[in-house]
Order: C-alpha cells, then structure tokens, then sequence
C-alpha cells in the first residue's frame, strides 16, 4: 500500500488530500480538502498574488491537519509527501514547497515536487483508470491546452493559446458586463436567457492547421458590441453571453477536432482513444456538449472527471506522487527543488509570442 499526502497551494485554493493504493485495486481518495479564496478576490475581480500567498500561509496547517484527520491516517504512516512546485503564482508556491519540505524533513519522509499540469494530466487515471496514450483538453483560468499525454512524464504539447486563457476570457467578459466574479458561471448562467444569434462574434484560429487557441480578440469584439449597445439591459447582457458562449464552443470545437484526427495518426494502434477535459471551465454545459458531441463523432470516448477533481485540488497533486513513486521518479525532485511560477510540461514545445503570460497561473 503506498500512501501520499498532497498538497496544492499555485492559485487561489488551499488545498491538502492523502490517496491510497493497495495491489491492482483502484486507488482511494482517503481525504480531499479545499479551501477555496473565492471570497478574499471577488472585490478586485481576479486573484491578486499577496493576498493568496497570505491566506496560503493562514489556512495550510489547518488544511493539512484536516486532511490527514479525515483520511485517518497518522503522518508516520504516509510514504511520502508531494507538493505543487509549479507552474503558478510563486508567493502560493513558496507556501506550500516550504510547509512540504518541512513536513517531510520532520516526518523522515520522501519529497516530491509534482507541476501542477501534471496532476491535471494524470487525474483520468485515479478517476477512471485511463492507459496511455489519451488527450487531454485542460481549460482553466490559467491554461488553455491540448496534451498527449503518452506516460508518466511524458506529454507533447500540441495546441497552447497564443494570448488570454479560456476561463480567463469568460472572466474578462464577465467584468465588462458587470457580472460577479468569478466570470464563467455567471456568464453561463445570464446565457440561459439569451439569444446565441444576436450577435456573430469572431471564432478565432478557425480554420488553422494548428489546433492553438486565441481569445483576445473575441473579448476585444465582445467589448465592442457592448460599448455600441449601451446601457445594457439584462437582455442583452444574456444576448451577449450566449452569443459569447455559442462562439467559444464553435471554436473549441474547430481546434479540439484538429487535435483529435492528429491523435488518430499519431497513435494509430491506439485501442480506446479518449478525450479528457480538465479545468474550471469543463464545467460548462454548452461546452461539455460540444466536446461530447465530438468525441462520439470522431470515435473517442469523452472523459470528464467529477468537477471537484477537475478544477484544482490536492487528490491529483497526491496521485501524480504516487504515479512518480510507482515509476521510481521521485528521486528526480526533492529537498533542493526551487518553485517555478513557469514550468512547462513538454520542455521540447517553443513558447508561443505571449502564450499565458497574462493568467494567474501562466
Ligand atoms: O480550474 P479552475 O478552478 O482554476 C484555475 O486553475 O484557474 O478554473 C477557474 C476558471 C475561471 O476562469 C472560471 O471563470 C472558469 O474556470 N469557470 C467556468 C465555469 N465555471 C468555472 N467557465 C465557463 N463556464 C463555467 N460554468
Ligand atoms: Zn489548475
């Protein structure tokens, strides 16, 4: 049996969990806490760095504690302990390697320093015990990529957003409607109501050879008819974010299809493609049905793990350790390991011309 407490603190939640696994039996998620800082920003309209590094270090000897508690197990009977090391804001990543670190050097136990992409890579295969290889589509408020994901360790990157992150672009939308942050429920919600053809906003990079994202000038359109149309009712706020929304999905559709016939040529032999959506943003519906819809078209199966382990938690943080361990990877990390607030997961990919640098976890 190995056992791994985990910890995440690279945005804006606190975050501790311990996960199990025992012989060829599926792992066990024995405790998983998070401490969302959702109401410390909400007055500024976005996740302000000082203030989440501090609310890190107020809750995170709590949070594990509590963590630990609920998992019932005693700190002497865990293997090893792996934290989030990047990528993300480097005050919350200081927080949490150094609580880490000096667990583990009380304890005796091993260190792993997990990057936080690879925990959202790896979360299919503590939910649903996913092979390699498989796709994975992680959209948050920090990252918008495609991923094949080939092994423990082992990830190509194949499509990047040249400029905003996706939950970014729902978050920006949000603020110059006036609705409440954080962006993406809200503006799904006001969508409800709204008339997706009212307004024919741009679908960037439709149509290009590379499934990569942009999404800065649909929030630029977005403005735009906004600023011709005011003052704005509560109609034409749903008139707005439904049209918004039916444009992020025909897009995302454009570019997932792209990486999904590049996956069917890469990994012919591949027995069960699958798509996996990771992320905040996977939440939305008008989203998941277009992916879904895709996947049943192009013959994958469509993977969305249960959306309190797609959006950032501890448990994939815990399980990419145990993965690591399972692989004897872990030694690669440890003690000496330095936080990255920029740490991406397939080093042979070029950055794109300002890909996520302005996300909070870029
Ligand atoms: O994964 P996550 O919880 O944290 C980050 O790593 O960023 O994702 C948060 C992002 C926010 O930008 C939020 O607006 C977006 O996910 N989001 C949504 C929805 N729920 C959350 N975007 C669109 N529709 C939603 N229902
Ligand atoms: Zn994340």
């Amino acid at each position: 049996m190995i056992r791994v407490l985990g910890i995440e603190t690279s945005c804006d939640e606190t975050a501790a969990s311990v996960v199990a696994l025992e012989g060829g039996a599926a792992p066990k998620i024995l405790s998983n806490v998070v401490l969302s800082q959702i109401e410390e920003h909400a007055a500024f309209g976005g996740v302000v760095p000082e203030i989440a590094a501090r609310a890190h270090v107020e809750a995170l000897d709590g949070i594990v504690e509590a963590a630990l508690a609920d998992s019932g197990t005693a700190l002497a009977d865990i293997d090893a302990i792996a934290a989030t090391a990047g990528p993300g804001l480097v005050g919350g990543l200081i927080v949490g390697l150094m609580t880490a670190k000096a667990i583990a050097a009380a304890a005796g136990k091993p260190l792993i320093a997990i990057n936080h992409l690879e925990g959202h890579a790896l979360t299919a295969r503590l939910t649903d015990g996913l092979e390699f290889p498989y796709l994975l589509l992680l959209v948050s408020g920090g990252h918008t990529q495609i991923l094949a994901v080939r092994g423990v360790g082992d990830y190509q990157r194949w499509a990047t957003t040249i400029d905003d992150a996706l939950g970014e672009a729902f978050d920006k939308t949000a603020k110059m409607l006036g609705l409440p942050y954080p962006g993406g429920p809200n503006v799904e919600k006001a969508a409800q109501a709204g008339d997706a053809a009212r307004f024919a906003f741009p679908r960037p990079m439709k149509g290009s050879a590379q499934p990569d994202f942009s999404f800065s000038g649909l929030k630029t359109a977005v403005r735009q008819a906004a600023t011709a149309i005011e003052p704005l009712s509560d109609q034409d706020v749903a008139d707005i974010c439904a049209s918004f929304q039916a444009a992020v999905a025909d897009a995302l559709a454009d570019r997932v299809s792209r990486a999904l016939a590049r996956f069917s040529q890469t990994f012919p032999g591949t027995k069960n493609p699958a798509l996996v959506v990771a992320g905040g943003v996977a939440a939305n519906r008008t989203i998941k049905a277009t992916l879904e819809r895709l996947c049943a078209e192009a013959g994958f199966t469509f993977v969305a793990p249960p959306l309190k382990l797609c959006t950032d938690n501890a448990a994939m943080i815990a399980w990419a350790g145990i993965e690591r361990l399972r692989q004897g990877m872990a030694q690669e990390n440890g003690f000496d390991f330095v936080p990255r607030s920029r740490w991406p997961l397939d080093s042979i990919s070029a950055p794109m011309v300002g890909s996520g640098r302005r996300g909070a976890k870029a």
